[in-house]
């Protein structure tokens, strides 16, 4: 694979970003791959890049609220007043009604635009010194594992003109992504911030709550519903219950500390010995990858963790993970 050239030089990742280029930078989320938003060459540079097919739209991010100007249609609507105020910068994306200047090929010809805020210096940085919004999907090939390290982005990707690196991301899975339509709001995707905390934050709010069974056409509405995403190279499987016998080749993802470790495995890795659901979230993407990586691994298992707070986020991706994988029954592979 080719060489990407990786650093931290912010200045020259600005420029590549206002010359038309692709740079894959550290958000507190994942890795995105990001260009000038209100350029389409630019962004049509992302979907080649990613192997991503057109009819799903990215999300736009911005150095501050008051950028959401020359984004949405109605900037002051109060809902989305309120959202920005409570949660940016930081893990939530919303959606709304855009203005005509945004591109189509940004929004795959929807009328609404999905902005995010982020939570992290060198991506506020590179936004501000870019001096435009920047289009950013998460950097892997369409369907893939999400990236948390740079390592994740030159595995999969090639094309990008620059990598920032940022180490390790902190949250570890995607934004939490809201469409606000009038005084209502529906959950597209679930993420670390939760709806319990836009509820508490934002009193009186009507929120629509999500459909992990939304049908697969569903998806193209919000395309975030998608059944199959996020996958390992390998079939995983969700346990309750590890099987007594293990074939050779398995790889083990346990949430907490095992009560015994299986000997049989061939690798083993404990995403919060504590069993902290956060820390789990921000391990669970690289244990994927090492998974992946790893020669001697034919297939994963990886322990079911509870719904709440981020764990809802956490078993969405382990579930779409597992799905490419799974039964002919619509369901995800999962072992009790
Ligand atoms: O945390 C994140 O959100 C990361 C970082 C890089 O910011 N980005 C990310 O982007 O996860 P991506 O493209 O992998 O996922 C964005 C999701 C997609 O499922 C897309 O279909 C949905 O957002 N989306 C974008 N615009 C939308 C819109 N106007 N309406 C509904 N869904 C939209
Ligand atoms: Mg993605």
């Amino acid at each position: 694979m080719a060489i990407m050239e990786k650093g931290t030089d912010i200045r020259k990742a600005a420029g590549i970003i206002r010359n038309g280029g692709l740079v894959a930078f550290p958000t507190e989320t994942v890795y995105g791959l990001g260009a000038n938003g209100l350029d389409p060459i630019a962004v049509a540079r992302i979907y080649e890049v990613k192997q991503r097919p057109s009819f799903d739209p990215l999300i736009l991010h911005v150095g501050n609220p008051s950028d959401t100007d020359q984004l949405y249609k109605d900037q002051d609507d109060p809902v989305i007043r309120a959202l920005m105020e409570n949660f940016w910068p930081g893990p939530l994306t919303i959606v709304a009604a855009k203005k005509p200047g945004v591109p189509g090929i940004v929004t795959s010809g929807m009328d609404t635009v999905a902005v995010r805020m982020p939570r992290n210096e060198l991506a506020l940085d590179l936004i501000r010194m870019a001096g435009v919004p920047v289009a950013a999907p998460s950097a892997n090939l369409f369907g893939r594992l999400s990236p948390t390290m740079p390592q994740h982005v030159q595995k999969q990707l090639k094309g990008v003109d620059y990598l920032l690196d940022g180490g390790k991301t902190s949250i570890g899975v995607e934004s939490t992504i809201v469409a606000v339509n009038g005084g209502k709001i529906r959950l597209l995707r679930p993420g670390a911030i939760t709806t319990e905390q836009i509820r508490n934050a934002v009193p009186g709010l009507d929120i629509e709550p999500w459909e992990a069974s939304a049908p697969e056409e569903e998806g193209l509405a919000a395309p975030g519903l998608m059944k199959s995403h996020y996958s390992p190279d390998k079939p995983l499987f969700i346990f309750g219950n590890l099987p007594a016998k293990l074939k050779p080749g398995s790889g083990v993802i346990f949430f907490r500390e095992p009560s015994a470790i299986p000997d049989i495995a061939e690798e083993v890795i404990i995403l919060s010995g504590k069993g902290d659901l956060r820390e789990a979230a921000a391990n669970l993407f690289t244990a994927l990858h090492d998974m992946e990586n790893n020669p001697f691994v034919t297939m994963i298992f990886i322990e079911q963790m509870a719904e709440r707070g981020i764990g809802m986020a956490i078993m969405d991706r382990v579930r779409k993970a597992a799905y490419r994988h799974g039964g002919h029954d619509g369901t995800a592979s999962v072992i009790v």
